[in-house]
């Protein structure tokens, strides 16, 4: 595919159905280049067999007007087919995606990869933006970027948040009204934790499982909840440059959240 863009672009990925954590990208990327291009592509190679491509929320007329209103000069909207007319050349990142959804997810870390490289090489941005809010593929499109010498400079951005503390997620639409309800838990146990390692009032696997029992008890069905290096995603009992991450199901929904330390 020809590229699109060059010169001073700022980009922002994204799978469309926008909120507010998209739009705040949107903002970023507005003030720090004079054109911005915005993708919409719900990337199958990045969604497993089980998984919810198929369910994925689509509001594409809704978000070209949003893109719209935010100033955004070019909103890249591709096909599959057109992505992938045939199978392709795999970006495999090491180390970083062997833990945590890496682990989840078989191959997802690949199709994230795989699909942010192709864009990066047909919009040619100075910059590109990514949400802290999926913190692992942070470091991922970083470790990427470093290995392979892509000439972009990253951004990431902190979480957007509901009112009540629930970091913003198009696939929070699944939620029924009282999984909606419980869903803060998430965050407020994240605080927890951290208050509780900042005060030394409790150990770090003390902590965390409490949290873990906590959570369970209203309902979740806990995945993962650890503090783990910011520097590898490794579990670590050292709060310096560390982060708690969390994966949790309500019912049939999978949220992820993180609290960098
Ligand atoms: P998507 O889930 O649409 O997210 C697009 C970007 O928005 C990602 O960088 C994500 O981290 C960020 N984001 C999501 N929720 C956020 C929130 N509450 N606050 C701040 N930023 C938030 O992530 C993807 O798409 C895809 O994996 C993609 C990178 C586009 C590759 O297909």
């Amino acid at each position: 595919m020809a590229a699109l863009g060059g010169g001073d672009l700022a980009f922002v990925p994204t799978m469309g159905a926008f909120h507010e954590g998209h739009l705040s990208l949107m903002r970023e990327a507005r003030k720090a280049a004079p054109r911005v291009c915005v993708s919409i592509f719900v990337n199958p190679l990045q969604f497993g067999p089980g998984e919810d491509l198929s369910r994925y929320p689509r509001n594409e007329d809704r978000d070209f007007d949003l893109a719209d209103s935010l100033g955004v000069d070019i909103v890249f909207a591709p096909s599959a087919g057109a992505m992938y007319p045939r199978q392709i050349t795999k970006v495999c990142v090491p180390e970083v995606t062997r833990l945590w959804e890496g682990a989840a997810r078989p191959g997802h870390f690949d199709g994230v990869a795989t699909i942010v490289a192709k864009l990066f090489n047909i919009v040619r941005p100075r910059t590109a933006f990514f949400g802290w809010k999926d913190l692992q593929q942070c470091l991922v499109v970083k470790r990427m970027v470093e290995d392979l010498d892509i000439p972009v400079e990253l951004r990431f951005l902190e979480t957007v948040r509901e009112d009540d503390g629930l970091a913003m997620s198009s696939r929070n639409a699944y939620l029924s009204k009282e999984e909606r309800a419980v869903a803060p838990a998430l965050h407020a146990t994240l605080l927890r934790i951290a208050i509780a390692l900042r005060t030394g009032k409790a150990d770090a696997s003390a902590a965390l499982e409490d949290a873990r029992l906590a959570l369970t008890g209203e309902g979740f069905q806990v995945e993962y909840l650890e503090l783990v290096s910011m520097r590898d995603l490794e579990p670590t009992h050292a709060t310096g440059d560390s982060a708690i991450i969390v994966a949790a199901r309500l019912g049939q929904t999978r949220l992820i959240d993180n609290l960098r330390l």
